[in-house]
């Protein structure tokens, strides 16, 4: 299995360009699944996660042509309905295609995703949400088991403002007749993305992006060509690696709106962050400060950099306050930033991260996407060498995260 090798003490440097966002780039790759005609697809990052989504779209019947980050994706002439265990357990993400395929098919069988190393993540909201607009649904050894003689709008309450939900529910009330009303509605910026492309579509989605999300269902939809939004967790993450080398980075191809909270908590660290249309300029600087930090739905700080921004607190001067509200069990890397030297006291879900003057290389192990990219964080300032195992997890959600490391002077390299 890969690894990284890393020796920290190099001040980040340079210009880089973000990549497109991963978590828009796989609902709009399912939601191609109500169109009639090709669609192409821009700005799409090179990625596992996106690979096994084009492997789930050729399973289900569809033609997916790749190419430097463009795909080109051919409706299926006919359509199958079952999405096995052995794609959706690689990544959750898969049970995104249970909204478009019932609503095309009028059935669909989607392995459950069961839970991961952040949290148990039930899809208990999606499955409520499509029982309203009409499909009956039963668990079959551990899978979903969907139809329906026809979706019909509903108003629908998500309990939680879940991401996965709302976008299932999106698509599945596109083709659906009558108006569908999403209250309590997930409001990040990649549901605004599937919505406009599905507009782009000719779907009639009004107020992606609040409260109370509008469908009003429409007979077909039409092949769209689609430039994904800029990765917001991606330019955060560089922020932040910017920020713990007391470095100076550029960011290109990034949408600085969709970046507030992460902007605003490191400014109060001190970090001096100036931007410009689709331009962010870092500067960090040696003295920062703690934060408190609890994370929330859009527009509050993501979850998706919570392990990030605990790798910097751990070398701020004085006690930072963490709090993870969304996931149950999103600090497991926190006892591998405890192993580097980090001072962490865990309290239900408040971490401690109480500053230290330095981290220690050792050997760690990633265990998701994003616990993955604060080791590498740490790395970047950790003496003599860390080696990350497990590096699978990072290359979900990171295109080629050790080459733009390099470009910006860190030491970094992957071994097999
Ligand atoms: C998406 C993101 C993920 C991010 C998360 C929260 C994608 C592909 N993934 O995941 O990177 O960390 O949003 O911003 O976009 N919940 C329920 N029942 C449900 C669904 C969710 O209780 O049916 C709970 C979850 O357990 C969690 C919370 O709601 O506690 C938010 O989860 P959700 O927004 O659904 O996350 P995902 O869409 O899975």
């Amino acid at each position: 299995m890969a690894r990284f090798i890393m020796s920290g003490g190099e001040e980040l440097k340079g210009e880089i360009s973000i990549s497109g966002a991963k978590n828009a780039a796989l609902p709009i790759m399912a939601a191609t699944l109500l169109s009639e005609g090709d669609c192409i697809i821009e700005n799409v990052p090179g990625l596992k996660d996106v690979r096994t989504m084009s492997f789930i779209l050729r399973t289900i019947g569809a033609r997916v042509e790749e190419g430097k980050n463009t795909l080109r994706i051919i409706p299926p002439q006919s359509l199958h309905y079952e999405v096995p265990y052995e794609l959706v357990k690689t990544m959750r993400a898969s049970v995104l295609v249970l909204g478009p395929l019932i609503s095309r098919l009028k059935k669909a069988r989607v392995s459950l995703p069961g839970g991961c190393a952040i949290g148990v993540r039930p899809i208990n909201l999606h499955l409520k949400g499509l029982m309203k607009l009409g499909a009956s649904i039963r668990i079959k050894e551990g899978y979903v088991e969907a139809q329906t003689s026809g979706l019909k709008g509903a108003r629908i309450y998500l309990d939680t403002q879940s991401v996965g939900a709302t976008e299932n529910l999106i698509m599945a009330a596109t083709l659906a007749s009558g108006t569908t009303y999403i209250e309590n509605a997930a409001k990040e910026p990649e549901i605004v993305d599937l919505a406009n492309f599905l507009n782009r579509m000719g779907a009639k989605i009004k107020n992606a992006g609040s409260d109370i999300i509008e469908i009003t269902g429409v007979p077909n939809l039409k092949g769209a060509n689609y430039t994904v939004i800029p990765d917001r967790i991606e330019a955060g993450t560089f922020m932040i690696g910017c920020a713990i080398t007391g470095g100076e980075v550029t960011l290109r191809n990034v949408r600085p709106d969709h970046l507030e909270a992460i902007i605003t908590k490191l400014q109060e660290m001190g970090v001096e962050i100036l931007s410009s249309g689709e331009v962010i300029h870092v500067k960090g600087n040696k003295e920062l400060q703690a934060v408190e930090v609890k994370t929330m739905p859009h527009p509050g700080f993501p979850t998706d950099l919570q392990p990030q921004i605990m790798s910097l607190a751990s070398v701020c001067k004085g006690t930072s306050v963490i709090t993870e509200d969304i996931f149950e069990n999103r600090f497991i890397h926190a006892g591998e930033l405890q192993r580097m030297g980090a001072d962490i006291e865990i309290k239900g879900n408040t971490a401690f991260v109480r500053g230290v003057p330095g981290l220690n290389g050792a050997s760690v192990m990633a265990s998701d996407i994003r616990a993955g990219a604060a080791l590498v964080i740490a790395g970047l300032i950790a003496r003599p060498e860390t080696r990350i195992s497990r590096i699978y997890h990072i290359d979900r959600g990171y295109e080629e995260i050790e080459k733009k490391l390099q470009i910006l002077g860190a030491k970094i390299k992957r071994i097999q």
